[in-house]
């Protein structure tokens, strides 16, 4: 049969807040984020050929790449069988807090299926998605996400309507499960009600904030629980924190465990000035994506493929499951 192809866009992600609350029973750790989709985005083409066995490759080659676990756990639960060419672009820097390889995976989960014409509810594909990695499912959703348990059970905000933003990525690489392990979190369950109250009181306001419009002022609520024991380690990475303030960023935060900074602009004004501010680290300018900016986003690239405008997008070819 013929070949399938699509070309896809995996956007980033930041972490406009991030409480990490104590361990979990299972080893991860309770969270509380917001998560926000920029347009700084990896270019995926995926070219899918139906055959009588499965195969799959990837290019560049990519140590774990999580674009191929996607294909596989597919495989495993439908027992796909074809073959698949991956071709990743990467603009996305690894291991710097902004989610490229989870936003890989949940794209090859979201296309897939779509080139592939097969049918998978939403509730398995999220499923799939938390075996592949804690940020995954998120990427599913995309947009502003109020994200709690390991980051699975997400909750749709509003968007900013500041949407201009500058994204720094030192050369340094920050290990996740160090940074959670430095911050020597107790049990969740020893919280008591008061404590978890107090720890979330910022992120109340904050979301509440958001959701209002025209709202009270989001932006001096937005916390990360990484960035005391991260920039003590690394303290360049708080200095370019205090440039991107400086610079008018409100807030200036670093995304995840880092080692990215990002700065939110009032203006594309102020976002150009801040990039001249930041002359010679490796800023750019992003817009923060609404839901629906990354849903239309998804339709367009797999118009060809898909029918309707149900989310996720729904292939139009046959449905063997
Ligand atoms: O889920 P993922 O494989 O992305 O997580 C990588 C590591 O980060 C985990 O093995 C764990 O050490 C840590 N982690 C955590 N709590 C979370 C997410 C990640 O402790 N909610």
């Amino acid at each position: 049969m013929a070949t399938r192809q699509a070309t896809v866009r995996a956007f980033a992600k930041l972490n406009l807040s991030l409480l990490v609350l104590g361990k979990r029973a299972d080893g991860y750790h309770e969270l509380r984020t917001v998560f926000q989709s920029i347009s700084l985005a990896d270019r995926i083409r995926l070219a899918w050929t139906p055959g009588a066995r499965w195969s799959v490759e990837a290019e560049p080659e990519i140590a774990n790449n999580l674009a191929v676990r996607a294909a596989e756990v597919l495989r495993d639960l439908t027992g796909l069988r074809g073959h698949l060419a991956i071709g990743i672009e990467k603009h996305i820097p690894m291991g710097g807090g902004l989610g490229g390889g989870s936003s890989n995976a949940a794209a090859v989960l979201l296309a897939l299926p779509v080139l592939a014409g097969i049918r998978i509810p939403f509730n398995e594909l999220l499923g799939l998605a938390t075996a592949i990695g804690s940020d995954v499912p998120y990427f599913l959703q995309g947009g502003t996400v109020l994200a709690a348990g390991r980051g699975q059970e997400m909750y749709p905000i509003a968007t900013p309507k500041e949407r201009s933003a500058v994204v720094v990525t030192p050369a340094v690489s920050v290990s996740t499960p160090e940074a959670f392990g430095v911050l020597k979190r107790g049990s969740v369950d020893s919280l008591t009600f008061t404590e978890l109250s107090n720890k979330i009181s910022n992120l109340r306001v904050m979301i509440g904030a958001l959701n209002v419009s025209p709202g009270p002022d989001w932006r001096g609520f937005s916390e990360n629980d990484f960035e005391s024991v991260v920039f003590e380690r690394h303290p360049q990475l708080g200095l370019i924190r205090e440039k991107l303030e400086r610079a008018g960023a409100a807030p200036a935060r670093m995304s995840g465990s880092g080692s990215t900074l990002f700065g939110v602009f009032e203006s594309k004004v102020a976002q150009r000035r801040a990039l001249k501010a930041l002359k010679g680290e490796s800023a750019r300018a992003v817009n923060l994506v609404s839901s629906r900016e990354y849903r239309s986003a998804w339709s367009r690239a797999l118009s060809e493929h898909k029918v309707g405008t149900e989310w996720p997008p729904r292939s139009r070819y046959g449905s063997s499951k």
